[in-house]
């Protein structure tokens, strides 16, 4: 099997909830020991010790991701557990949803501390890790659509999101030469996270009771189960995912997609550079069929 993660270490935050909790299960069952890091400690031994009541390898870890200090008790802690690190998934994650009017900075803080220099950090401290041990291995890291393509109401959540790529892109060059992949999941799934957007509340708590996810959620918006997301860490973690860098892959519900890097759309060059009465015309003359949409399809 192109996927079996056996003998490999896998560590995941936030995995005491929803997609983190539903990729820990799949690594684990896929045969990978898992360090299961939450900030709060009864999700999180809950996983580990569901992981283990299934016959898997798991300990829990709990920290509140973040600080360069809180990501580095998290390959510690997978390194004293099971004496190596494969993998790293940075999917600690928290909305503080709002116009960006009325955005306040301790939100704004909130949420670009626990996406953004979450990411950062742990991503740093795995490859510091895997440099150190010379046989490559995997970061993957969690962006979102509203990353990719603006949401409104989500000004801070949309920054660090859009960040998130940018991290994996320039961390797959920059890492490559050591065999260490970095990718972003851009997952959507009827979780808790997602019960705050206007809409979706009442599809998670339908999820939530087992009923069946309707056939325009699933396919239109990729909206399942954290369950649907899961296969995607497992595959990236896994030889056959390994080879894949630097790329943002959507999944959920019944969708998988590969997403588009920005590329410039439209040019027009004229010698010696331009004046805004130039740029003016340039735009009416040609530019303007290539302005770009934002926010998320289907969405509403
Ligand atoms: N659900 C979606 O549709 C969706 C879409 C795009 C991106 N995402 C991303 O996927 C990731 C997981 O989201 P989810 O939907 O499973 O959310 P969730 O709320 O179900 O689970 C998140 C988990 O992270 C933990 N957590 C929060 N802050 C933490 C911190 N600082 N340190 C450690 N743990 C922390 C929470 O306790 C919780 O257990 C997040 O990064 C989220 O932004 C989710």
């Amino acid at each position: 099997m192109q996927t079996d993660l056996t003998g490999q270490v896998v560590a995941i935050t936030g995995a005491g909830r929803g997609i983190g909790r539903a990729a820990a299960l799949a690594c684990a069952a896929a045969g990978a020991a898992v360090l299961v890091n939450d900030a709060e400690a009864e999700v999180a031994e809950a996983t580990a010790q569901d992981i283990r009541d299934a016959g898997g390898k798991a300990v829990a870890q709990v920290g509140h991701i973040g600080s360069p200090e809180a990501a580095a008790a998290v390959v510690d802690a997978a390194l004293e557990a099971f004496g190596r690190l494969d993998t790293f998934c940075a999917n600690a994650g928290v909305l503080r949803d709002s116009v960006m009017w009325k955005t306040s900075v301790a939100d704004f803080d909130l949420v670009i501390d626990t996406h953004l220099r979450g990411a950062f950090t742990c991503g740093q401290a795995a490859a510091r890790q895997m440099k150190a041990a010379g046989a490559g291995g995997a970061i993957v890291l969690v962006s979102s659509v509203a990353g990719q393509r603006g949401n409104f109401g989500q000004t801070a959540y949309s920054a660090a999101k859009a960040a998130v790529a940018a991290l994996a892109r320039t961390w797959s060059m920059e890492l490559a030469r050591d065999g260490i992949a970095v990718n972003a999941i851009v997952p959507t799934a009827l979780t808790r996270m997602v019960a705050t957007i206007p809409g979706l509340d009442e599809h998670v708590a339908a999820a939530e009771r087992g009923e069946p996810i309707p056939d325009r959620l699933r396919q239109d918006l990729g909206l399942g189960r954290a369950e649907d997301v899961a296969p995607m860490l497992v595959f990236l973690a896994s030889e056959a995912g390994r080879a894949i860098t630097g790329q943002c892959l959507g999944i959920g519900g019944d969708r998988l997609s590969v997403w588009a890097h920005p590329a410039e759309a439209g040019v027009a060059l004229r010698p010696g550079g331009w004046t805004a009465e130039t740029i003016a015309e340039a735009w009416a003359d040609g530019l303007k069929a290539h302005n770009q949409s934002v926010g998320i399809p289907n969405l509403t």
